[in-house]
């Protein structure tokens, strides 16, 4: 992404260099003098932006490079991958498990092992003899299933897709008009230029029969182009769009190219279903057609955070939906190391685990039942967010703010954030302060910014504008809540598909005001771009008790027939909610309980429960619009 924000005395800009070839960005030069930027050849095509804010240059990158459109709701559950799971047999066993296991999920990734050879379009006939049945059973489950895309086609004349694209005159060429061939999973192929508008239409039909299949989730990858051993030659020729251009200028937008084809393709044939697009590469506006995954990352504790800060950089440079391999992909990861990964990633844009060909099992009950409890924990504290992180997404397709937020977005001008000791902690959304510690951590020096912050796990309440060290065990990752917040939530499910009747608004009470966007559709269908959506304003007013509900906007009515409030922290007895008086009158358990100390027979289910009050009265929501009218 040639973009970059630039923060100096009080002030910000960024930088929006629009050439697609190799760039250079140089911000050391000059004794910090100036900085500098170019590229190999190409325009200087640049933009200047200047905002207020951070968020307000995100906002007008986002204006330029483009929106997500809302991803389908399922996606943003949990994901279980792994280089491969195959035959249809041992996905049965890791769907089954998850049921049984009462461990949410939503997706099931098929990577290269289902196809034949991997030949993309195929299936394996021995390993994956009944590919509709198979769907059909995860979908009887509730799981939704993602398929692996390569670019790279088997040059194997009789091959249907090879046989095609060679017919319609659709892969990258050398300039004496030669297919060019580069090896990669199935040895030789051919790669289609994705530059090419003839090459994606192509590429966009050729997922019919994984539609008609129920495939609804698609991965591209090694789209770099990534082949063994060799880069991509640079007299390549590339269509880019009737504009003949070398490798030196296409390569840097064919995974973007390639991720664009399969989404504009997919969401064609899906007929009004949304897809799920993930990609390994991309470009500057790649958040128009994908979510990004930072590729293979090893599993150490080192690129755990360098995952974290990857996907605080995607943010600032437009992608909200990005994630990382949880628990590691190269090498074996270790049970701390695993639990403390999932944690993190639980609170995270995009969530899946993820590992390579013979490494050890790495789901979420591999690794002993302490891991297991841990990671249920954490993946159903994740979907009882949903209505607060689907809110989130859908302030991303509107603005452009990422779901996971740097310090840097709401502290911009607080040194502390610049720190190194503090680069991993983000905000998810306005509210959710994680500090991730490293996996054998068991303290962990953390910067609050200005504000009060909740323990989540404690309900203590900690000041802000300090430094200060806490307890980071590794069953309970340092996460913290902003007082004067509303998080908007609900109950745990097997899966994001559960219709729910309850809308919990956990109310984090402080001297603050703040106003958040409550935002619900179908989850699955574009009805919601044609109005099919219902927004609520929730603000809280701190000084005042006061909570106000605003009535919905948008032609959807949710499945949620009643709200129950639960008040952290509270000073007073009553709390206002939408004028009426409402009085507390018990304690709850807290909503999220980690394992304190694991106990497999008598897990502790409550902590922290002289900070959290319930109201005693449920209000069903038809009650409430009498009064909001
Ligand atoms: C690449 C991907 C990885 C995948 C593997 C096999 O290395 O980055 O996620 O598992 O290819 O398809």
């Amino acid at each position: 992404m040639p973009f970059y924000i630039g923060i100096h005395n009080g002030l910000c800009y960024g930088v929006f260099f629009d050439n697609t070839h190799k760039a250079y960005f140089n911000f050391g030069a000059s004794n910090n003098r100036f900085s500098s930027f170019g590229a190999d050849a190409g325009e200087m095509n640049y933009y200047l932006i200047h905002g207020n804010s951070v968020s307000e240059i995100i906002k007008q990158y986002t204006d330029l490079t483009g929106r997500m459109e809302l991803p389908p709701r399922w996606s943003i559950g949990y994901q279980q991958c792994r280089y491969s799971y195959y035959p249809d047999k041992e996905v049965f066993t890791i769907a089954k498990t998850f049921r049984e296991k009462d461990i949410p999920a939503d997706a099931i990734v098929f990577d290269i092992h289902y196809m034949d050879k991997y030949k993309i379009f195929t299936w394996d006939q021995e390993r994956f003899s009944d590919p509709k049945g198979l769907m059909q059973t995860l979908k009887d489950q509730g799981f939704h299933a993602v398929v692996m895309c390569d670019p790279g086609i088997k040059v194997e004349p009789g091959y249907e897709t090879y046989d095609a694209g060679v017919k319609n005159d659709i892969f990258l060429k050398y300039p004496d008009g030669e297919n060019y061939q580069g090896q990669v999973w199935p040895g030789w192929c051919h790669f289609p230029d994705f530059t090419n508008p003839k090459a994606r239409a192509w590429w966009a039909t050729k997922f019919q029969d994984y539609v008609n299949l129920g495939v609804d989730g698609f991965w591209n990858d090694m789209n770099e182009i990534a082949t063994w051993g060799n880069a991509l030659p640079e007299n390549l020729e590339f269509d880019f769009e009737g504009n003949k251009a070398t490798m030196r200028r296409g390569r840097n937008v064919y995974g973007f190219q390639m991720a664009r084809s399969t989404y504009e393709g997919t969401k064609k044939l899906l007929k009004g279903k949304r897809p799920f697009n993930l990609t390994r590469s991309g470009f500057s506006g790649i958040q128009r057609y994908s979510a990004v995954w930072t590729g293979d990352n090893v599993a150490y504790d080192e690129h755990m955070l360098l995952g974290v800060r990857l996907v605080n950089s995607m943010g600032l440079t437009g992608v909200a939906f990005a994630g990382y391999d949880a628990g590691g992909f190269v090498g074996e990861s270790n049970p701390k190391l695993f639990a403390r990964w999932m944690s993190i990633a639980s609170l995270s844009p995009f969530f899946r685990a993820h590992t390579m060909i013979n490494t050890r099992d790495s789901e979420p009950w591999s690794y002993g039942e302490e891991v297991e409890s841990i990671c249920r924990n954490y993946i159903k504290f994740r979907y009882q967010l949903l209505p607060y992180i689907y809110s989130l997404f859908y302030d991303a397709a509107k603005r452009g703010m990422p779901v996971q937020r740097s310090l840097a977005i709401d502290y911009t001008h607080d040194h502390r954030v610049y720190n190194n000791l503090y680069h991993n902690q983000y905000l998810l959304g306005p509210s959710i302060l994680v500090a991730p510690a490293e996996s054998n951590q068991q303290l962990l020096k953390i910067f609050f910014p200005s504000g009060n912050w909740y323990d989540l796990y404690s309900g203590k309440v900690w000041a802000g504008n300090q430094e200060t060290i806490v307890e980071s065990p590794i069953h309970k990752l340092p996460v913290f809540i902003k007082a004067g917040s509303v998080l908007p939530m609900q109950h745990s499910a097997a899966h994001t598909g559960v219709k729910q009747d309850e809308l919990i608004l956990h109310i984090y009470c402080g001297n603050e005001a703040s106003d958040f966007l409550l935002y619900l559709d179908d989850g699955e269908t574009f009805d919601y771009q044609s109005g099919k959506s219902s927004t609520r304003l929730i603000q809280m007013n701190g000084f005042e008790n006061k909570v106000t509900i605003s009535a919905s906007e948008g032609d959807f009515t949710s499945s949620y027939t009643k709200i129950k409030i639960v008040l952290h922290g509270s000073p007073a007895d009553k709390i206002l909610v939408n004028g009426h008086s409402l009085a507390l009158t018990h304690h709850v358990h807290s909503f999220f309980s980690p394992l304190e100390k694991y106990d497999p027979i008598n897990e502790p289910d409550s902590m922290g429960e002289e900070n959290v009050r319930e109201t005693s009265t449920e209000y069903t929501v038809e009650k409430i619009e009498l009064s909001w009218s």
